[in-house]
């Protein structure tokens, strides 16, 4: 799908030809492409200010027929997610001209002085994630991806470079699957359904994959997670996988909040946005598709991957606000509110796999509060750790792939507002303010003493009108991010 080439612009057999252009700087190195862009710039409506596009047919001196020059404006505003933007844009733009392959011309990294490796690694990552539509309920499908993309590239950036399409495609398949499973409706990934559909993947990636189901969790006493599901005639699992390489040294966990559906319970939330709940397993949809793209990536490290599914729903069997239950680690959590249904699964999972593998880290991921959505907005997500090295590694990833995430505080002394007068510990604060945080302290309860970060997703996790390489609906925030973060950690 995507590859390098240093193919000659005389000659190519491929019809579209696309020309980033910068506006107050020439950026490319090659002679014939700074006299086609001298050639764009001579009209008036085409400056390469940022969104500057134009169409030139039958340009002299090159074979593509239609060359696609497209603005990406000032030199000091570019930055890899300009060209991850850019990439996933003009790809949209040619599917749903009909067209099936176009041809990228690279800017140089030398003039951008950024490394050429972000450089060609943005465009190709925008450039496959944009070429992505969810359309598997229309019958109408009415545009079609493009089938092949290519990069222009010098021969020895291609040399040293090409092994990267293969490992962009391969993760950027990781993030278009938590995609689809998080844009996916509801009543097609009930825990039942959506365990099916991760445990047949993992198997594809000879995976190790075990489910829990409602009658084990019971008999292991999984009290806290199985309050959430009792609502439901929808039953509970938990999803088990585990990529061991032969010699790893040491093993990290991802969790990942798995609401199929949160309704709130019988803290019934309104009907205004309700459609968007199924965005709840975003944190599941994660950590399973990540754990697929760990299988083919083969890092010398144990991923362990553990999503608790379950469905939050009303009803005379549900839990009420006032229930005390026993947690798998034995304490006793009364439920406030059956709204703050995302740590009570996540508590038993957390507890379950510390306690059986004692991983060296473990990262949880979920959609767990509308406050970490208040506090840094729609697309940069709340990193929670004791651990400065674990969460500076994280923010660092999140640079890297752009998908942001940003430090939030631990306070020890803000532990008092999730006491409970009656159980062990309560679900929710007893202030309105710092929801993300009282969130995360809650969490931090069951860590026991391992190396721990919580990110709470629940902004990022879902765009309701899409971007320019991310279609309305899941984002799949958190695979790309992971799979960087493997290999810094
Ligand atoms: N799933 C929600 C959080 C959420 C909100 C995700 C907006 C995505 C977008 C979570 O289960 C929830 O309802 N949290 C409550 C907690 C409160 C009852 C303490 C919230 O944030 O209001
Ligand atoms: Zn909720
Ligand atoms: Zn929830």
């Amino acid at each position: 799908m995507l590859n390098l080439t240093t193919a000659d612009l005389k000659k190519t057999a491929i019809s579209t030809l696309i020309v980033p252009v910068c506006e107050d700087m020439e950026i490319h190195e090659k002679s014939i492409i700074k006299t086609l862009i001298r050639e764009a710039k001579k009209l008036k409506e085409f400056k390469g200010k940022t969104n500057d596009e134009i169409i030139l047919y039958n340009m002299p001196s090159v074979k593509p027929e239609r060359i696609f020059f497209t603005g990406i404006g000032k030199i000091e505003k570019l930055k890899p997610d300009v060209f991850r933007s850019l990439a996933g844009r003009i790809v949209k733009a040619c599917a749903t001209k009909g067209l099936s392959e176009i041809l990228f011309v690279l800017p140089s990294a030398k003039r951008l002085k950024i490394e050429t490796e972000s450089v060609v690694e943005a465009f190709l990552e925008g450039a496959y994630l944009g070429n992505h539509l969810f359309d598997r309920y229309k019958k109408d499908k009415k545009v079609k991806p493009l089938k092949r993309i290519s990069f222009m590239v010098p021969p020895d950036v291609k040399q040293k470079f090409n092994h990267l399409p293969k490992r962009v495609e391969t993760i950027c398949q990781g993030t278009i699957l938590a995609r689809e499973w998080v844009s996916m409706p509801p009543n097609d990934k009930t825990p039942e359904l959506f365990s099916k559909r991760i445990v047949s993947m993992a198997k594809k990636e000879k995976l190790k994959v075990t489910v829990l189901n409602e009658k084990e969790m019971k008999r292991m006493k999984f009290g806290s997670l199985l309050a959430v599901s009792a609502g439901s005639v929808n039953k509970p699992c938990m999803v088990v996988m585990e990529y061991n390489p032969v010699k790893s040294t040491k093993e990290i966990v991802f969790v990942g909040k798995g609401v199929t559906f949160d309704s709130g319970g019988i803290n019934l939330k309104s009907a205004d946005g309700l459609d968007s709940m199924k965005m709840d397993m975003a944190g599941a949809a994660a950590a399973a598709a990540s754990l697929i793209t760990v299988a083919k990536l083969k890092p010398r490290v144990k991923v362990t991957g553990v999503i608790p599914l379950v469905e939050n729903m009303p009803s005379g069997s549900a839990a009420r606000p006032g229930d005390i239950v026993k947690s798998y680690s034995g304490k006793t959590v009364e439920i406030g509110n059956t709204d703050a249904e995302g740590r009570l699964i996540l508590i038993d999972a957390l507890s379950y796999i510390i306690k059986k593998n004692k991983p060296d880290i473990v990262i949880d991921m979920a959609t767990l509060t509308g406050a970490c959505v208040v506090a840094l907005g729609e697309k940069i997500a709340g990193v929670f750790s004791p651990d400065d090295e674990l969460s500076s590694a994280i923010i660092k990833s999140g640079e890297k792939t752009d998908e942001r995430c940003w430090r939030l505080p631990l306070p020890e002394d803000y532990k008092e507002l999730i006491k409970s007068d009656f159980a062990d510990i309560k679900n929710i604060a007893s202030s309105r303010y710092g929801g993300a945080i009282t969130a995360a302290l809650f969490l931090a309860e069951f860590r026991k003493k391992t190396k721990w970060a919580h990110i709470d997703i629940a902004g990022p996790a879902y765009a309701k009108k899409g971007n320019a390489y991310c279609g309305p609906g899941g984002t799949g925030f958190g695979v790309r991010l992971f799979c960087d973060l493997l290999d810094k950690i």
